[in-house]
């Protein structure tokens, strides 16, 4: 049983050059472009009043596994009635109109001051990123 000139020394060294290749790697691919630019997406329409953890709610309720979600059904937020009453599930469509002008799915919200995200590519993008995030991220 021989471990010949192999010293824990160049083991260690080959591990580490081994991590950073890893590392290197990893940041050069860079976050995946669909989450990353979604979440900046979120970040600057919805987050000043949502967030996507269960049970912190904000000025809005929080957006925790929106996508699937009955409307005003979030425990302890204080919806306006036109919320409450909509009757509606959120699917992707819907969310879609909803965030392109809020009054248009439900007449009499108080998701405001609230301008509409104007954009189709930056709407696309915030539903990849509120259908992601309520996989558990
Ligand atoms: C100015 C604050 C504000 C901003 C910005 C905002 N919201 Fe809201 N949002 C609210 C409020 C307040 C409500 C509750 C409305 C009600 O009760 O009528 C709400 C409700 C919602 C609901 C319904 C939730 C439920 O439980 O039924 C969804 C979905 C939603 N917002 C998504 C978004 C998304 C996506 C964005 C970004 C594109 C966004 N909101 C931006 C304040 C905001």
């Amino acid at each position: 049983m021989s471990w010949g000139n192999i010293s824990w020394g160049n083991i260690v060294v080959a591990w580490f050059a081994a991590l950073l290749g890893a590392l290197g790697c990893a940041l050069a691919q860079g976050t995946p472009p669909d989450m990353g630019d979604g979440q900046v997406a979120f970040n600057n329409a919805c987050r000043t009043c949502h967030t996507m953890r269960e049970g912190d709610n904000r000025l809005g309720p929080n957006l925790y596994k929106i996508v699937g979600r009955k409307s005003g059904s979030v425990p302890g937020y204080g919806y306006s009635s036109a919320m409450k009453n909509a009757d509606i599930v959120w699917d992707k469509a819907n969310l879609e109109r909803f965030i392109a002008n809020p009054d248009e799915v439900v007449r009499g919200n108080a998701m405001k001051p609230y301008g509409g995200v104007a954009s189709p590519d930056a709407r696309a993008k915030i539903l990849a990123y509120l259908e992601a995030s309520g996989a558990g991220n």
